[in-house]
């Protein structure tokens, strides 16, 4: 890749700074290091994620800023990408984390930035300057063991804040004008930054896309490693015994939606599919390239009934909703069988780590030692040391709404990292806050994807430009009635919905299951 400095290029107009002469912005709580300002001209972008732009990016003016908050101690990585004025379209539009990263600099920059976006990124510090992966979360650990607060309230919200403030003073220096409009988009970690930034920071973003977001962070982590504790304890079935379950799952909840098209598309059905958990007990399934099959048991189904229902404490009251139904099973419920033939559990990395750095404070914990009653123990003790920073208490939408901000959420039906319910469930507190789902559609709108699984990927279409969405009812005041969804299923073959605004729910009117235009929303 070559960077020029753009010192030497004419192509940037006035009445702006040149890049590579842009100065530190003012971070209020902050200070700001280093600054450095390249122009990038040959910058190729690979994706990692579908629906990413691939190929040559326009020239775009690469700023990177380190800033620390005194007491802290950090190193917060910043970069904000700003393209050419000639293809700026007028707008900002931020990023932010997935996993335990604030924000992985690269690929959906760069989309943004085709699309004419100023753009930005931030590592919020959890990289602990370029030395560790953010993703292993053991950056939330100092160096005498205890949490470190300071970068878990960067995480939080404050770096997306920090980095939007740098993001609009550097658009005010390079184009010598703010930016018209700004937006936030981002899913999972970065979906819960969205609503994060709604609540604390209501004006730093005109349109918000939260997609799948992490919210209740401090509870799905700890009970979605439930399956894992269950296995450790009694046996773990192969996994081709919850590919099974799965696919007999789907062939009895799918036709309840009114369509027999492979998805599960009734949110009700989460909790309401009547699936007979013991009509498998005593079927031997295939497993296994070789022509082998496994017998189920009793004792398999009870762990794949557990791991799709959540786990309950002692008086039956469910802790957290489970893996959801059609679901692949992992990683929440990932095992292995070895070539001696034994089958063993493959923790999720993610909760895995979390239980490690964020509740018990042991990086080093076997966590197959855990029991039920340790996963209890660390669910209460992640509400109560966690909640406050990266739980819901924080969440009141009032400024936001109040600010004239627009936000649309949307999750995959059967996301396997983060349980859908919990994206139901928070735009229910909102819609009691603001009276009502009207009241709340005003500002707040949630869909739901059938068949979608964690962000991408699955059997079902996921949205395709929800940021346009966002944009358009911003812009125009015209507000998403349902998003246009459209991928490639699991066989290849492209579906297409118009994803309904929760609470309405996508209907079957007939006609071909694969095209949008057979279903309504009721
Ligand atoms: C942007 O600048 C930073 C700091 O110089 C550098 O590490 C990064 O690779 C640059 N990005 C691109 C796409 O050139
Ligand atoms: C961060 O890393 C860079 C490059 O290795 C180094 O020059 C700088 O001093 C480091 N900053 C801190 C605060 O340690
Ligand atoms: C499944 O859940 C029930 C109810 O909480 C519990 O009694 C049972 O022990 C669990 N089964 C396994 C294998 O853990
Ligand atoms: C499954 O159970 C049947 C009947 O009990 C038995 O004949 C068969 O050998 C078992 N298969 C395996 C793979 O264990
Ligand atoms: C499940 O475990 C297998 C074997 O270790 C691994 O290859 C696979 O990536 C795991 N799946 C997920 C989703 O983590
Ligand atoms: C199979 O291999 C694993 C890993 O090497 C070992 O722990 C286990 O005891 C072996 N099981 C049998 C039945 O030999
Ligand atoms: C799990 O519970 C047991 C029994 O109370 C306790 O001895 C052990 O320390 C707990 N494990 C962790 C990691 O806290
Ligand atoms: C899926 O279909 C598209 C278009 O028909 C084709 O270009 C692509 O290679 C196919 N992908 C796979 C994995 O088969």
């Amino acid at each position: 890749m070559d960077v020029v400095q753009s010192s030497v290029y004419i192509g940037r107009q006035t009445p702006g700074t040149l890049c590579g002469s842009l100065i530190a912005p003012v971070i209020p709580l902050a200070e700001v290091v280093a600054i450095q300002s390249t122009l990038v001209s040959n910058y190729v972008n690979t994706p990692t994620y579908p629906g990413e732009y691939t190929g040559l990016v326009d020239p775009f003016c690469n700023v990177t800023l380190s800033l620390t908050h005194p007491g802290v101690k950090d190193t917060v990585w910043v970069q904000v990408w700003l393209p050419l004025e000639d293809n700026w379209n007028g707008r900002y539009s931020a990023t932010g984390g997935s996993g335990f990263a604030n924000g992985v600099p690269g690929e959906y920059p760069a989309t943004q930035i085709q699309r004419g976006y100023a753009t930005s990124v931030t590592d919020g510090g959890l990289t602990l300057n370029n030395t560790v992966e953010a993703q292993l979360a053991t950056w939330s650990l100092r160096e005498d063991g205890s949490l470190n607060y300071g970068l878990l309230l960067n995480l939080a919200w404050r770096s997306i804040h920090d980095a939007t403030v740098a993001s609009k003073a550097l658009i005010q220096q390079f184009y010598g004008r703010a930016p018209e409009y700004s937006y936030y988009s981002g899913c999972s970690q970065g979906g819960r930054h969205g609503i994060a930034a709604a609540a604390k920071y209501p004006k730093d973003f005109d349109g918000i896309v939260a997609a799948a977001p992490a919210i209740f962070a401090d509870k799905f982590p700890v009970t979605s490693f439930y399956p894992q504790v269950m296995m450790s304890h009694s046996e773990a079935p192969p996994f081709c015994v919850f590919e099974a379950f799965q696919k007999d799952i789907i062939a009895t909840c799918d036709p309840l939606d009114g369509a027999t098209d492979g998805l599960i598309s009734d949110i009700d059905l989460i909790e309401s599919c009547p699936i007979d958990w013991n009509a498998l007990v005593g079927t031997e399934v295939p497993c296994g390239q070789g022509g082998q099959t496994v017998n189920i048991t009793q004792l398999y189904a009870d762990i794949v009934r557990n791991s799709t229902e959540g786990p309950r404490y002692p008086d039956g009251t469910l802790m957290w909703y489970g893996n959801p139904p059609g679901a692949f099973f992992d990683p929440v419920a990932n095992t292995t069988t070895l070539a001696n033939g034994t089958t063993v559990p493959v923790p999720a990395l993610l909760w895995m780590q979390y239980l490690r750095n964020f509740v018990f404070q042991d990086p080093t914990l076997d966590v197959s030692t855990l029991t039920f009653e340790n996963l209890t123990y660390a669910f209460e003790k992640s509400m109560a040391e966690i909640g406050p920073v990266l739980g819901n208490q924080q969440y009141d939408l009032a400024g936001f709404e109040k600010a004239g901000g627009k936000m649309l959420t949307w999750a995959g039906l059967v996301d396997n990292y983060i349980p859908p319910m919990g994206a139901a469930l928070y735009r229910e507190i909102v819609e009691e806050q603001f009276g009502g789902a009207a009241a709340a559609d005003e500002f707040y709108r949630v869909f739901f994807a059938p068949g979608v699984g964690h962000c991408f990927g699955g059997n079902g279409p996921a949205p395709v430009d929800p940021l346009a969405a966002v944009a358009a009812w911003v812009e125009n005041g015209t507000a998403p009635d349902f998003l246009f969804a459209s991928s490639p299923n699991l066989q290849n073959v492209t579906v297409s919905r118009n994803l309904c605004r929760f609470p309405q729910k996508i209907t079957y009117v007939g006609g071909d299951v694969n095209v949008a235009s057979s279903f309504t929303c009721v």
